[in-house]
């Protein structure tokens, strides 16, 4: 029975303002071939098709920060990402449908390739710039001089932090473990499910775990790290997840059912891992479901090692969230797997 509180909590969160962006529900395919493949009851849950710029989780994010700008009279979007970044691209795309001007602050030396997310935040016509490689504080600086700037001209400029990882944004994936709870409910009753996740901020693992606290507290969690440490990643839910409940009047979420591992990044964030690329050829061989090699094809191959040693108890399903960022693929030639 949800207590008083989670009632409430659930009224909050329907009164926050929020831009329709998302094609909704994204599906929940079952793929029969791969679960055969790893021995598990595997569903994907198509989140690289939210649709809008060619999808994936950020857009769930954008619809609450989005509506948050509007209603402090935004003319422009900044955000910062590295070059290949997703979240970039889809502000690009959502700054666009809604009339405004985007700025993107790329982490990285300039570059004259403008493949993948690259090309797209051409075509929705952002402003890029690249800043070199320094920390991310560095260029949150040059956001908030730029946003001075045009402040002075009259304009309203919003500057996103990386990947969205704010209270609010981190909002889009609390709404979205309801849908996913009430999919997987429907196809396999209410028992309990494992949820595998790619962790780049970790705001989208920090708003499911924060869902399943309100709708499913027996669920657990396996998230795949694309970049950080598992302790700063952890570190980083926590704020992510604690933001977001303070939003709707709850307490932290408990982090006892989830697994947070470091052991998939490989040579690094954005950098090819050899499990990765197999992830990768795996998952469009038996399901014609395409990965990228930064964070859905590194999740996947945490998946498959971690299951292999049993944590995924048998007969109970496995959710695999497909965060998106197939463009980046389109950065690479056939070689790099293989082919
Ligand atoms: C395709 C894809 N998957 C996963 C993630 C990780 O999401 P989060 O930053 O919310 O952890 C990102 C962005 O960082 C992404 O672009």
């Amino acid at each position: 029975m949800p207590s008083d509180l989670n009632r409430a909590a659930v009224e909050r969160l329907a009164a926050i303002p929020r831009t329709p962006l998302v094609t909704l529900p994204t599906p929940l395919d079952a793929a029969a071939r791969l679960g055969d493949a790893l021995g598990l009851d595997l569903f994907i849950k198509r989140d690289d098709l939210t649709g809008l710029g060619l999808g994936g989780n950020k857009l769930r994010k954008l619809e609450f920060i989005l509506a948050e700008a509007l209603a402090a009279g935004a003319d422009t979007l900044m955000t910062t990402g590295g070059a290949q970044s997703n979240h970039a691209r889809l502000t690009a795309a959502v700054a666009a449908r809604a009339g405004l001007s985007c700025e993107l602050f790329l982490k990285g030396e300039p570059t004259d390739a403008r493949t993948g997310n690259l090309l797209l935040d051409t075509l929705f016509g952002a402003d890029i710039r690249f800043c070199g490689v320094v920390g991310y504080d560095e260029i949150d600086a040059q956001m908030a001089a730029r946003a001075q700037e045009l402040a002075k001209a009259g304009r309203k400029a919003v500057a996103i932090p990386l990947g969205g990882a704010t209270g609010i944004g981190t909002l889009g994936y609390v709404v979205a473990f309801r849908e996913l709870r009430d999919q997987v409910a429907a196809v396999r009753g209410d028992r309990q499910m494992t949820v595998v996740v790619a962790g780049g901020t970790g705001s989208t693992a920090a708003g499911l775990i924060l869902g399943a606290a309100l709708w499913a507290p027996t669920t657990r969690f396996l998230v795949v790290s694309a970049s950080w440490k598992s302790d700063i990643l952890t570190a980083e839910i926590r704020r992510c997840a604690a933001d977001s409940a303070a939003l709707l009047g709850l307490k932290e979420p408990s982090l006892d059912a989830v697994q947070v591992t470091d052991a998939f990044v490989g040579p690094g964030y954005a950098q090819p891992s050899e499990a990765g690329i197999a992830a990768v050829l795996t998952t469009a061989r038996t399901e014609g479901v395409l990965l990228d090699t930064t964070y859905t094809g590194k999740a996947m191959s945490g998946l498959v090692a971690i299951n292999a040693s049993g944590i995924i108890e048998a007969g109970t399903p496995a959710v695999f969230l497909h965060t998106g960022g197939a463009p980046e693929i389109f950065t690479r030639d056939a070689a790099a797997f293989g082919g």
